[in-house]
């Protein structure tokens, strides 16, 4: 009876939502994929994500010969039930939160068992399984077209493989793998990663190791909320992460993992990344040119770290931002910035312990144009800390502890669009010398003390 009133219900629907050539089942209550199902070979993407589906029988998909798009993030079936023809042209596979393991699926199918109880009982079931699993690729996983995987959000801790050797002999096209979320303790897919592959999302999971000898075409890295306190040698192996072969490596995003050490080879195979993301780390100081090897970086965000002192930052001649907020930097002196950093557009210092800035500080960073020195514990700037000709913009000077406008020191800033003073220790409001300024500058008081 349940099954025939569903059934009529998807006809309804069908009918009704096959508009062009997508289908949105998302959030309809269903629980089982089985035959009969949609049949529609002009069909190509389908969602059901955020459904109570716990039971798959893999020959619904058969009937669906376009499908590119399928979406069934959100429910509660094993892995082991998705399977696919080798003739299946799917592009984009989403299981985020979609899967449980194996062995410990206990739910079982009562048939008089009403709609309403059935979500329950999966709901709680689901709430209680927080369990790790492995979950095994075999042959019923040949997707020629395959390029976006999302496995986000489990508890699987091994990637297996059963039958087949490697990802690619599978998903020979697979250019997007996340896997972010989940409880993975070891990776062994890094030493055989597809030639396809162009961006790898493995951040939060339980990894402690990660040791690439060629990470191939793989241009964005995520490991954030790993756990890895050592950013290896090249030539030494140790626990941590080690780099090597990384040539095509452009953004790499390694922030929250504890890292402490960084050796000085560490980065000699990242001579094209654009990105580097080490924030929300316990780093307190750089071997030297340890970071020179970074020849074509552009953004590099150490924020949240343990610095005493602003990082030895040679050859970077490419560098547009950098970001330093939440460290222990104390002062700015003539020498804390390298003559390479031409191209240096935006700068963070705020959140340090900086009480002192001398002239000259930022006189090599021709291109300055944005600065954030809010939150230190600043009283008096020279006369002369802004560099003449640069072009600096956006100026944070909130929560220092200026206590006059005359200290501030912004006569040179000619080209200032705004300015943030809030939050000092401002005696009177002489603003005649705020009348430098250029006319057109915002000057932000809040929290202005009077
Ligand atoms: C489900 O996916 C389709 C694409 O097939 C998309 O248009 C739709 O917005 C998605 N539904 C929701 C609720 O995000
Ligand atoms: C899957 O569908 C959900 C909701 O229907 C949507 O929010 C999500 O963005 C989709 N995921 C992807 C990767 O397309
Ligand atoms: C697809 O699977 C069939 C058997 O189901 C097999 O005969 C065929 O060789 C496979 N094709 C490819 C490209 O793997
Ligand atoms: C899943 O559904 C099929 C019918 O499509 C049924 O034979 C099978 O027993 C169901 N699985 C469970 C665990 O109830
Ligand atoms: C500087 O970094 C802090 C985070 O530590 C952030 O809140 C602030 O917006 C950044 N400043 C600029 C100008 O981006
Ligand atoms: C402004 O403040 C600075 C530092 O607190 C102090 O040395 C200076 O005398 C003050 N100038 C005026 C005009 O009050």
């Amino acid at each position: 009876m349940r099954s025939l009133l569903i059934f009529s219900l998807w006809c309804l629907f069908v009918q009704d939502s096959i508009g062009g050539d997508s289908l949105d089942f998302s959030g309809m209550g269903i629980a089982t994929l089985r035959k009969p199902f949609i049949s529609d070979e002009h069909l190509t993407d389908l969602n059901l994500s955020h459904n109570h589906i716990w039971n798959v029988s893999s020959d619904v998909f058969e009937d669906l010969p376009s499908l590119v798009y399928l979406n069934l993030s959100h429910n509660f079936f094993p892995f082991s039930q998705l399977k696919f023809k080798n003739t299946s042209v799917l592009e984009t596979l989403v299981l985020d939160e979609a899967v449980v393991g194996d062995l410990d699926f206990d739910v079982t199918y009562f048939e008089e068992e009403t709609l309403e109880d059935e979500y329950n009982r999966l709901r709680e079931t689901k709430a209680k399984h927080n369990y790790g699993f492995d979950i095994t690729f075999t042959q019923d996983w040949t997707l020629p077209k395959l390029k976006h995987l999302y496995l986000r959000g489990h508890n699987i801790e091994h990637i297996k493989f059963a039958g087949v050797d490697a990802l690619d002999l599978l998903m020979p096209e697979i250019s997007h793998l996340y896997l972010s979320n989940n409880k993975l303790i070891t990776f062994d897919l890094e030493k055989t990663l597809p030639m396809s592959l162009q961006e790898l999302y493995l951040d939060d999971n339980k990894l402690t190791n990660f040791d690439a000898d060629n990470l191939n075409n793989v241009a964005v890295l995520a490991l954030d909320g790993n756990k890895m306190s050592n950013f290896c040698d090249i030539n030494e192996p140790c626990k941590g992460i080690t780099l090597k072969h990384s040539y095509s490596l452009e953004v790499l995003s390694v922030s929250r993992m504890g890292l402490e050490n960084i050796v000085p080879d560490a980065f000699k195979f990242l001579v094209n990344l654009i990105k580097l993301d080490l924030s929300d780390n316990g780093i307190n100081s750089f071997p030297s040119n340890a970071l020179s090897d970074l020849l074509s970086i552009k953004i590099l965000f150490i924020d949240n770290n343990v610095l005493e002192a602003v990082p030895e930052i040679k050859n970077l001649n490419h560098l547009e931002k950098l970001s330093l907020s939440k460290n222990l930097i104390s002062e700015l002196t003539e020498n804390s910035f390298s003559g390479d950093l031409k191209q240096l557009k935006s700068l963070n210092l705020s959140s340090n312990i900086i009480t002192s800035i001398s002239s000259g500080a930022f006189d090599k960073l021709g291109s300055l144009e944005e600065l954030d020195l809010s939150k230190n514990l600043l009283y008096t700037l020279p006369n002369d800390w802004i560099p003449d000709n640069v072009n600096l913009q956006y100026l944070q000077l909130k929560e220092n502890f200026f206590q006059n406008f005359s200290s501030l020191a912004l006569g040179r800033a000619k080209n200032l669009k705004y300015v943030s003073i809030g939050g000092n220790r401002f005696s009177a409001m002489d603003v005649g010398l705020l009348a430098e300024l250029p006319k057109t500058a915002i000057i932000d008081f809040e929290n202005t003390l009077p």
